[in-house]
């Protein structure tokens, strides 16, 4: 064959080549684009499969750029190498008191710079951490930190946060638990101070061998998640989940010229694993604010030179519904990464904004499936085609909208849902996409699990997330199902917020469940209540009981007087029903009410208070 039949027959294979593509499997360019954008997702399975951690990466990545600003907070600033010697000392301190790998630490603390150093410092030691809600106060405080097994705490320097110890502190001493508190003279009831100690500790790098038993499997942190049943549950994150989710911010392009701005709190694994992971990765510096503030978020971004934020759904919408300023447009961000944005907002905040990319991502703290959309598809959190399902494996099955549960076919297997259809996001238990389950009870982490899916003995996560997946096979974020519902970026556990209330003598029964109002990110707490016969209720006095017990965001913004709660077979369907009439009066026949959080109280919801929340004249908050 002479070398111009060879060229021909090239030349003839490049011209029908996309031809016999597109008619046989259209989705060849996406699927090669796809690739292409997420292939840094194989240098991160080797860190996997090589044991490289997050904090060996930090302490790899302090070697190679030790003067590169790490971290900025207000008005201070650390290099790496700061960062690195700072934890050292931590680390150091703690290993000289006897503590190491295997045991628990609980840290509760607002953002700050030190909460890095304990955090990283703790697990140069192989220690884990337990990532305490700084809003959680008694029983729920108390109960987050009893599940963790920890037997040392550390308590930020803020008043607010030492007062919220030290009203649980007697329990604590109690189960002989040791409290540090980030501060320097206090010495009250107790509490052990630590900024001295650390001052005066060791720079020394903290020796390898005090982590190196330490595998991928194993557990940093926990996070607490409001889980489907219960009070808060301490989610594992292993080693490995860590690495994994410190590939979203390189997977958006993020590398280590970038300045990333992240103002969520990092007890919860946005902050903690997307960001501060994900800063380690890249190399970038990082811009911590100890809270979100609207007004202030843009002077932020020209104040550091921030060219990547942090988002989750409702603070995007919070910056747009600020006053329109001038200088908008006036910053270097190129990116905004994070989950949850709802599709009204994502164009209104790039052309108001400037902001060339958005990059939203699935993922739960807990789970084993998640998708980066990072080919920009408008409104998708992803893409799903079949082979991207071979290379990750997932799965869309029908489910029943009133239980939550996946619909069995005959025999009793799930049924995959086909594009164009919403269906219960799950993924298959195996070596490579692990679920790390809950700390305690076997039994909260097997509730996650669903079995004999598709075939007799197999195990799936169940996310309990519904995701709509188009005929492209792009993916888009539809609902969270069943007990739990997200109000101001937080997952709201149903069933915590009724044990709360029952426990309030007044009230029989309540069921708990989240509506929608027209505007609103989310769904935003109702409270159906029965008020035992022979007693009244007393609103401010139930206004000051669940304010104590319950974070702000968990706290009811609605109640409900009913008369009787069916607890038959078809109490969910009931909590369908009431979940569709919502808190319009012209619906609800029971009498509703409004949380009232200037007066304390819960304030009667009327067709007119209803009509102003509605056109926006009232605000819910
Ligand atoms: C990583 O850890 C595993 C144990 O989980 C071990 O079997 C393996 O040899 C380690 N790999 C490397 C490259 O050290
Ligand atoms: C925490 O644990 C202790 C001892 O195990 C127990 O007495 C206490 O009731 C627990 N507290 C909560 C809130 O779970
Ligand atoms: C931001 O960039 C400007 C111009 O490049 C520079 O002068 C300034 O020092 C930078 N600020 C910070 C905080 O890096």
């Amino acid at each position: 064959m002479g070398w111009e039949t060879v060229l021909y027959s090239v030349l003839a294979g490049v011209v029908t080549a996309p031809l016999l593509i597109k008619l046989f499997y259209p989705h060849f360019y996406t699927d090669a684009r796809f690739i292409l954008k997420t292939l840094p997702i194989v240098k991160l399975e080797k860190n996997i499969k090589n044991n490289v951690s997050v904090i060996s990466r930090f302490i790899q990545q302090a070697a190679a750029r030790p003067d590169r600003t790490f971290l900025r907070f207000q008005e201070e600033t650390h290099t790496y190498r700061q960062m690195d010697q700072w934890s050292n000392r931590v680390g150091n301190f703690f290993h000289s008191r006897g503590l190491g790998a295997g045991e628990t630490f609980a840290i509760f603390m607002l953002n700050e710079p030190a909460y890095l150093a304990v955090f990283l410092g703790l697990s140069k030691l192989g220690m884990t951490t337990a990532m305490l809600n700084h809003n959680l106060r008694s029983k729920s405080l108390l109960h987050c930190f009893n599940v963790s097994g920890a037997k040392n705490l550390v308590v930020g320097k803020d008043e607010v946060l030492r007062s919220a110890i030290l009203e649980i502190l007697p329990e604590l001493q109690q189960q002989g638990v040791t409290v540090w508190v980030m501060g320097d003279q206090v010495q009250e009831n107790g509490l052990l101070p630590l900024v001295d100690e650390i001052e005066a500790a060791s720079n020394a790098p903290i020796p390898e061998e005090l982590r190196s038993g330490i595998r991928m499997t194993d557990i940093i942190a926990y996070i607490y998640t409001s889980g489907t049943t219960g009070l808060p549950k301490a989610a594992k994150v292993s080693y490995g989940r860590m690495v994994y989710a410190s590939m979203f911010l390189v997977l958006c392009g993020v590398t280590e010229d970038d300045v990333v701005y992240t103002a969520l709190p990092l007890y919860h694994s946005a902050a903690l694993c997307i960001g501060l992971a994900g800063a380690i990765e890249t190399g970038c510096t990082w811009v911590l604010r100890q809270k979100f503030s609207a007004s202030r978020f843009w002077d932020d971004c020209r104040k550091y030179n921030v060219t990547v934020v942090q988002y989750i759904g409702e603070l995007l919408r919070y910056l747009c519904a600020q006053p329109k300023r001038a200088d908008d447009k006036d910053n270097q961000v190129w990116a905004a990464v994070g989950n949850g944005l709802r599709p009204e907002i994502w164009t209104e905040f790039q052309e108001r904004f400037n902001v060339k990319d958005i990059m939203e991502f699935y993922a739960a703290t807990e789970g084993n499936v998640g998708f980066v959309n990072v080919l920009q598809k408008f409104g998708a959190v992803g893409y799903a085609s079949p082979l991207m399902r071979k290379l990750r494996p997932c799965n869309f099955v029908k489910y029943d909208v009133a239980t939550g549960e996946p619909i069995r076919d005959e025999n009793g297997w799930c049924i995959e849902t086909k594009p164009g259809e919403n269906g219960l996001v799950i993924a298959p238990i195996t070596k490579k996409t692990f679920f790390d389950g809950y700390a305690g009870k076997k039994a909260l982490s097997d509730k996650k699990v669903l079995r004999d899916v598709f075939k007799k003995g197999d195990g799936y996560f169940n996310s309990g997330d519904v995701l709509f997946m188009d005929t492209e096979y792009f993916v888009y974020f539809v609902d969270r199902l069943g007990d739990t519902f997200r109000w101001k970026g937080e997952n709201v556990a149903t069933t915590e917020v009724s044990q709360v209330l029952s426990e309030y003598e007044p009230i029989q029964e309540a069921n708990v469940y989240g509506v929608k109002i027209p505007g609103y990110d989310g769904r935003a707490g109702m409270a159906s209540i029965i008020v035992r016969p022979d007693q009244s209720l007393d609103l401010p006095a139930l206004y000051e009981h669940v304010t104590q017990y319950l974070p702000s965001y968990a706290v009811p913004r609605f109640l409900r007087l009913g008369q009787a709660i069916d607890v038959t077979g078809t109490f969910k369907q009931k909590k369908v029903d009431a979940v569709e009439e919502g808190f319009d009066p012209q619906q609800v026949i029971d009498p509703l009410y409004l949380m009232d959080g200037s007066g304390k109280t819960y304030r009667p919801l009327d067709l007119d208070l209803y009509q102003r929340i509605i056109k926006g004249e009232v605000t819910v908050n």
